[in-house]
């Protein structure tokens, strides 16, 4: 899954020599095995991921020691950082702050990242850490750069990064942190779900909760549910404990990729499943989402999603459960239903 090198990890191959004198910690958009081309041409990185799958797969190659949180809490003897620009800039900025306090000043700092994926902003991310930014190369579409840390950073404190928004008709306060899906607002196809979901009993599934918004609105309505939501970004499902805690809610919430760490069965499963254009293992989730969900129910359970109306999800569900029924509709999305029977 992460086997092949990506472009930025081809581009700091050529500069190994660097990037190997200290042990580093390595954090952000981690998509291949660049830790252990690291371990093996020095000592090995710390590698701190809030990517629950990464976490496992790297867990599994057994070269390098990795936390997977909110925040790197231990960082072993690593005395540098490598951070891979991840696709939001917030979160870059999140990164730095959580990761750099454990640092002493003097730290080598590398950022690299694919040139259209914002790496262009490490000297500007670096700026209230560093006097000065150095580009060391530039090769495949990507960039590295090199910077010393000169003072000790700011102790991290997370409520600093903490951001939400209202739901004003459900009194809802929904808490988010860098990079969770829909920051800001309520995503639209989210509203057409909750718009039209139908009273719910027993053990439910928010599958991909982000911030919470689906099962603290389900909650709300319905406070019998067993709720349990999944997610597998670490962002993610903090950012999931704010909101029901904020609204005096409380669930199940634990990491997951995808259906795999779920044990038993289920009465529904409710989800607004990840979709990004052009990204496959995204796809592949909400493909074995469908595909899989079924064995995950009790007779008579259903599945409720929302998705893009282009998407081809409608002859998925019907391939495993015989029937998807569609409960509404706008311009963009689709509600889709689909009962084990
Ligand atoms: C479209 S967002 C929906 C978030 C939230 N439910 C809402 O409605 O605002 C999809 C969520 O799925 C999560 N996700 C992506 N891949 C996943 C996987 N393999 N397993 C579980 N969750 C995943 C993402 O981190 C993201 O939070």
């Amino acid at each position: 899954m992460f086997e092949a090198l990506t472009p930025v990890s081809e581009m700091l191959a050529r500069n190994l020599d660097v990037l190997s004198e200290q042990p580093l910690l390595v954090c952000g958009l981690l998509e291949d095995n660049l830790p252990g081309m690291l371990a093996q041409a020095g000592p090995a990185p710390h590698i701190f991921t809030t990517d629950f799958r990464y976490y496992q797969w790297q867990k599994n190659q057994g070269q390098c020691a990795i936390e997977f949180g909110v925040c790197p809490e231990k960082i072993e003897d690593a005395t540098g950082l490598l951070l891979l620009m991840p696709k939001a800039k917030a979160e870059a900025e999140y990164l730095l702050a959580a990761c750099l306090p454990l640092l002493s000043p003097g730290a080598q700092l590398f950022m690299a990242g694919d040139n259209k994926g914002g790496v262009k902003s490490a000297p500007k991310l670096l700026a209230p850490y560093c006097e000065q930014v150095n580009k060391l190369d530039s090769a495949r579409r990507a960039s590295l750069y090199q910077a010393e840390l000169m003072r000790p950073a700011p102790i991290f404190k997370l409520d600093e990064w903490l951001s939400g928004y209202q739901l004003e008709q459900e009194q809802l306060k929904i808490c988010t942190l860098p990079g969770v899906f829909s920051a800001g607002h309520l995503d639209s196809g989210s509203r057409l779900l909750l718009e039209n979901i139908t009273q719910l009993q027993g053990r439910v599934l928010d599958f991909g909760c982000g911030a919470g918004v689906i099962g603290a609105h389900l909650l709300k309505r319905q406070p019998e549910l067993e709720l349990e939501c999944i997610d597998i970004s670490a962002l993610a499902l903090e950012a999931t404990r704010l909101t029901l805690a904020a609204n005096g809610l409380s669930a199940n919430i634990y990491a997951s990729d995808g259906l795999n760490q779920l044990s038993g069965t289920f009465n529904h499963i409710v989800a607004n499943p990840p979709f990004h254009a052009g990204l496959k293992t995204f796809f592949h989730t909400t493909e074995s989402l469908l595909s899989s969900a079924k064995h995950y129910l009790v007779s008579g359970g259903s599945l409720t999603l929302v998705a893009n109306a282009f998407l081809p999800y409608p002859e998925l569900i019907e391939k495993s459960f015989g029937h998807c029924e569609t409960i509404a509709a706008n311009g963009k999305f689709k509600i889709y239903r689909a009962v084990n029977r």
